[in-house]
């Protein structure tokens, strides 16, 4: 295509949406609402993209300036209307000739394919404007096509200044509109505001180039949902419901099963393989990356997640996490940036995971916090263990062999090294590195106040059931007078 000049309108704050952010930077599915603009203007291959920016261009420009680095930025100081928007846009742009197709940065459901096949339609019929229009329920708020006896378009009558008979026309113009160069540069200065709203309507080209004798048709495009824009929080809502269902019907179409649409929610830069299976409540965010044969879900929330073959990801949240093939990570984990589970590997309930590597088939499976450590392929990690990984002041690493097996309700002291093999007693506190095939114990010697339930409970069901015991063990020793002293138990657990 020759000299395509594209212009997005987006200097409208979006009063409605009653936000500190401008309208056309709230997201859905993961992308701004101009951010899919831009990737439906993409598909045309603009010669030059002009995004018309003023309220707020301090957040709008770099924004789109960061999504598409050639972006000429036009800034309209006042909303004079969108003829003067899209004026302020063809002097930014210096465009002389070619063809000028206008978008607005509003409208996150359009389509590359749906914008390309106008264009095209436009280029090739040698019109000086072409429409995209659309049949809408209720027409209220939108320009009318308003066409003569043989179908012709005439006129675009905005609604403030519809008669009757006008506002009863349900095709409305969707704002996107493509101009031969030429006879926009010339209709522009014909424009003026002596209407309604005191604004310079873009739609007033219409009228002007059928005064001018010239070819103007409009074309209505089957899913109307594509061009509508988001003006308040409800209809983005709506908008981000419908992109949803079409991300999702796009993933099953290519071999996903998602068992339920209505609470599955995919961001648009997520990829599926064939096969994956999405149980209900799964949100799949940013540019996570599920592999073939994965099943993810019930309820979880995983923003930047590369998931690998097979694995199986159950309520969990996680975010820049790589979990590896065939891994099983959940129920009720948390694995933060920096978590990396190689194959095979297991993360268990309650375990929470930071900057932390698992070796394959290493296991975590219990209560536990792992930050700043790597744990070697094949070990098990006892329930209940924290890696102290922060000393209050700046945080240290902690690394685990291979096969290495560690106790129960264990406290790494980082930094630390467990050596491959080891193994480490139940509630040690590991401050010193443990050598290679050695049992680390640090849990003090356990000790005996000998009947002081006997002594200080008498009477109570303790007392009676330790009484009885006593009785059945060894009659007539604890006899309910002991002496209390102390008496050390072995390693082994004997006296
Ligand atoms: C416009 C059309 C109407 C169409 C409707 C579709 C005109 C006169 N009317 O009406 O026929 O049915 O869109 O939604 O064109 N903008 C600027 N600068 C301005 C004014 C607007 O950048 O000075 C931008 C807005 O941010 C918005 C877009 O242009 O993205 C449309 O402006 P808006 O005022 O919403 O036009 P409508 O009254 O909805
Ligand atoms: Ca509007």
């Amino acid at each position: 295509m020759s000299d395509l000049t594209v212009i997005v309108l987006a200097a409208g704050g979006g009063t409605r949406m009653k936000s500190k952010t401008m309208k056309v930077l709230h997201p859905i599915a993961g992308r701004s609402m101009v951010g899919h603009v831009l990737a439906a203007v993409a598909a045309v291959q603009p010669t030059s993209v002009v995004a018309v920016v003023g309220h707020g261009r301090e957040q709008v420009g770099p924004h789109i300036q960061q999504l598409l680095p050639s972006v000429v930025l036009a800034v309209q100081e006042e909303q004079r209307g969108t003829a003067d928007a899209v004026r302020v846009a063809v002097e930014a742009a210096g465009t002389t000739s070619g063809t000028v197709l206008v978008t607005y940065g509003d409208t996150p459901l359009l389509e590359g394919a749906t914008l390309r096949a106008f264009a095209d339609d436009h280029v090739g019929s040698g019109r000086a404007m072409s429409i995209l229009s659309g049949h809408v329920a209720d027409p209220t708020g939108y320009g009318r096509v308003v066409r003569s006896a043989d179908g012709s378009v005439e006129a675009i009558v905005e609604q403030r200044d519809a008669s009757p008979e006008q506002a009863a026309i349900s095709e409305i113009n969707s704002g996107i509109v493509a101009y031969d160069a030429a006879f926009l540069l010339s209709a522009l200065p014909r424009i003026g505001n002596d209407n309604a709203k005191g604004e310079y309507y873009l739609t007033d080209t219409v009228a002007l180039a059928r005064g001018d004798g010239l070819d103007v048709d409009a074309f209505p495009v089957e899913d109307v949902d594509q061009t509508e824009g988001a003006n308040d929080r409800f209809e983005l809502s709506q908008l981000a419901r419908i992109k949803n269902q079409r991300i999702l019907r796009h993933w099953m179409a290519e071999g996903v099963t998602v068992i339920d649409p209505a609470t599955t929610w995919i961001d648009v830069d997520v990829t599926l393989a064939p096969d994956v299976t999405v149980l209900p409540g799964v949100q799949l965010l940013g540019a996570s990356a599920v592999a073939e044969d994965a099943v993810v879900g019930p309820d979880c929330t995983l923003k930047d997640v590369e998931i690998g073959a097979g694995a199986k990801v159950v309520r969990t949240h996680a975010e820049l996490a790589v979990i590896g093939a065939e891994a099983q990570v959940g129920p009720f984990s948390y694995l933060r940036p920096g978590a990396r589970l190689a194959p095979r590997s297991k993360v268990g309930a309650f375990v929470e995971l930071k900057n932390a590597e698992l070796g394959e088939g290493a296991k975590v499976p219990h209560l536990s916090y792992v930050g700043d450590a790597e744990i070697g392929e094949g070990t098990n990690i006892g329930a209940g263990t924290i890696v102290a990984n922060y000393d209050g002041v700046a945080k240290h690493r902690t690394v685990v062999g291979r096969h290495a097996k560690t106790g129960a309700n264990n406290t790494f002291v980082a930094p630390v090294t467990i050596g491959d093999g080891a193994s480490t007693g139940a509630g040690a506190v590991v401050r010193e590195d443990v050598p290679p095939g050695s049992l680390a114990l640090s849990a003090g010697k356990q000790w005996h106040l000998d009947d002081w339930v006997l002594n200080k409970r008498a009477g109570t069901a303790s007392a009676t059931a330790a009484q009885e015991a006593l009785d059945r063990t060894d009659p007539g020793t604890g006899s309910g007078t002991g002496s209390g002293t102390g008496s050390d138990v072995g390693e082994d657990g004997s006296r």
